[in-house]
């Protein structure tokens, strides 16, 4: 009964709410069932093909106070570090021989016209030395739009800005009220984004205090409505130093973080066939798994970390984040990153997009239709 539901929901193309939130709750033989049939779906009518991003998160600093965030600034605790441009580069090259469609720059946000500047240079050099063959992305956070325009003439062409919660009562539990934290600037700045032209992506944490499954069956809705072309989405960890660990007891086990992640990845790729969708990094810090899940069930993209080790560690934005022990799944200098990532890539059945950027299809729909 419940069974024959979800087999009709899956050839749907739009959806209720209430279907939405009945997705996302699934739990059980239910939840297993409809997992297994939406990545059955999914690969018959939209193919096997993952995509690779390297991952490099080249600085902590950070002039943001988010609450669940490790290296927000008042965390006096984090060893604070910004890896020099030309590491950066020597990754980038990294990512260019080892195959890698594309790689992703991230770090702390910075609003400092001294920071805009670098970025540009960093990413004519990166275009340089990879002969413009490397796509890239970046996450730096709130920027005006003359420096979005800056960089993306500069040669970023994708852009990540979660809106971590689009429910704006719930945003501003988990970040502070004031004018460094505004939602309608953060929606804003994502509607710039599209606007300059940037393949522009955004998502949310789950499993928040304070969150429920209709908040998040509407995130995929603002998803939706807002036409955006990448998600990234992935369970919220608490990390003892951030001012949301005092609600630690009231979060939802771990577990049921993670299986309501899952089926979030699942429901969107229902209800938006033709975006990139990342398997978060953070689904892998509780289960081992995670990623190789996520790509099963939904997920196109995945992101291996190649920051150079030395200052992996100090990037937490939460606990236990999987590949920052020395001596454990190193990325970045590891010469069997292809290996690696192709078992894990075809243990969840999947196949490689080699060299390809791997761009969102919804993107270039997204550009037809505009015409
Ligand atoms: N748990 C899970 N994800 C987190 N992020 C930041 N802190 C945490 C946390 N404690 C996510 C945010 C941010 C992205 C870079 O990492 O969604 O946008
Ligand atoms: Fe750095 Fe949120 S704490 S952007």
């Amino acid at each position: 009964m419940v069974q024959d539901r979800i087999s009709r929901l899956i050839q749907q193309k739009e959806f209720s709410l209430e279907e939405l939130c009945f997705l996302i709750a699934l739990e059980g033989a239910d939840r297993d069932f409809f997992l297994r049939e939406t990545g059955k779906h999914y690969i018959q009518t939209l193919g096997k093909k993952v995509y690779f991003r390297g991952l490099v998160e080249f600085s902590n600093y950070c002039t943001k106070d988010c609450y669940y965030c490790g290296i927000r600034k008042s965390n006096s605790q984090a060893e604070r570090y910004d890896i020099d441009d030309e590491q950066i580069v020597e990754a980038a090259r990294f990512a260019h021989q080892h195959n890698y469609g594309s790689l992703v720059l991230q770090s702390g946000e910075r609003h400092d016209t001294q920071f805009a500047k670098r970025i540009t240079q960093l990413l004519r050099k990166i275009k340089e030395a990879t002969n413009g063959e490397l796509g890239i992305t970046i996450s730096l956070g709130e920027q005006s739009e003359d420096t979005y325009r800056e960089w993306f003439n500069a040669g970023a062409h994708r852009y990540l800005l979660r809106i971590e919660s689009s429910n704006k009562e719930l945003y501003y539990k988990i970040h502070p009220e004031d004018e460094n934290h505004n939602f309608e600037l953060r929606l804003n700045c994502i509607q710039t984004l599209q606007k300059v032209g940037y393949q522009t992506g955004t998502g949310v944490m789950i499993g928040l205090p304070f969150q429920s499954i209709e908040d998040l069956a509407r995130d995929l809705l603002f998803f939706k409505e807002l036409n955006i072309d990448m998600v990234g989405m992935g369970p919220f960890i608490e990390h003892s130093n951030t001012p949301l660990y005092q609600y630690k007891n009231q979060l939802w086990p771990l577990q049921r973080r993670f299986d309501v992640a899952l089926n979030m990845i699942a429901t969107l790729r229902l209800l938006m066939p033709d975006i990139n969708i990342a398997a978060a990094t953070a689904l892998q810090a509780i289960d081992p798994m995670g990623r190789e899940k996520a790509l099963r069930y939904g997920a196109n993209i995945i992101m291996p970390n190649i920051t150079p080790t030395l200052h992996r560690k100090d990037y937490t934005l939460y606990e236990n984040k999987p590949c920052t022990d020395e001596g454990a799944d190193d990325c970045s200098n590891c010469m069997n990153v292809r290996v690696c990532m192709n078992v894990r890539v075809e243990m969840a059945g999947r196949e490689i997009g080699l060299n390809e950027w791997g761009d969102s299809n919804h993107f270039f729909n997204r550009q037809h239709t505009k015409q």
